[in-house]
């Protein structure tokens, strides 16, 4: 399929089926993102209908590099094809969740760059190596972002950034990332979170936080719908310059 097409098949996907989770613009975000910012290891807890996994392969794709591991054991599909079945060609209303998501990845040529992992979270997965970015698009209460960071935090890449899906606008989840980025940023560890990280773990994380500046940022759309936000946490060691790396002018 030619460039141009691949993309326009893309958007035109997406649109259609991107209003499920409300994602039809996050994922045109994420693709810019990348493509700007080039992350080579990208983990999305949360695959959805695949509106982001898909963007952010494609942006790979033209980059050359990288790979996105995507999560989702499937829980959501049948339901939404039954509800839904105008959404999808007669072949995907067939399909199983991991036939639909192999069967778009074919699709779009993205098998390079894309890999659909169908389990239940948590456990969540050890990551080696590093991350450059994670997408969090499951759960979203104080406590799974306890736990959500405590296990990835320590794992991830001294330049990096964490997405949480719909924290910004549920209060508890808001002001529990706010109190928690100012004590970081302390160079402090809060108990409730070094509770949630692995001990092993423990000093990788004290690690990062002395040597690291963490910024947050609410990313909340102007939508008439409800979970209308991704709080976005972006990681940069301690320096007198912003990361990624580029030179000044
Ligand atoms: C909001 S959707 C993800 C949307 C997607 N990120 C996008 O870009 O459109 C959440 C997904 O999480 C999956 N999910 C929910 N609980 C899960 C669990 N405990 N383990 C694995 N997947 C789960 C559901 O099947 C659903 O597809």
């Amino acid at each position: 399929m030619a460039a141009d097409q691949q993309f326009a098949n893309l958007k035109e996907l997406t649109d259609r089926i991107g209003m499920v989770y409300g994602t039809e613009d996050w994922c045109m975000f994420m693709y810019s993102l990348v493509k700007m910012q080039t992350p080579l290891n990208v983990l999305e807890l949360g695959t959805g209908l695949g509106a982001t996994a898909l963007w952010v392969a494609q942006a790979m794709k033209e980059v050359g590099a990288g790979k996105i591991f995507t999560i989702d054991n499937g829980q959501d599909w049948s339901e939404i094809v039954a509800k839904s079945p105008e959404l999808f060609t007669p072949l995907q209303r067939t399909l199983d969740f991991r036939a639909y998501m192999a069967d778009l990845v074919a699709q779009f040529s993205l098998q390079s760059h894309l890999e659909h992992l169908q389990v239940t979270m948590p456990p969540y997965p050890e990551f080696e190596p590093g991350l450059d970015m994670l997408f969090s698009d499951f759960r979203h209460g104080p406590n799974d972002i306890l736990a959500i960071l405590g296990h990835f935090l320590p794992r991830m890449n001294e330049s990096s950034s964490i997405f949480i899906d719909s924290a910004s606008t549920s209060f508890p989840s808001y002001a529990l990332l706010e109190l928690l980025v100012a004590q970081l940023n302390a160079g402090k560890l809060p108990g409730m979170l070094l509770k949630a990280t692995p001990a092993a773990m423990h000093e990788s994380l004290w690690r990062q936080v002395r040597g690291s500046r963490y910024t947050l940022m609410h990313m909340v759309e102007r939508k008439a719908r409800l979970q209308n936000s991704t709080a976005w946490l972006k990681i940069e060691p301690v320096d007198l310059r912003p990361y990624p790396q580029a030179p000044f002018h």
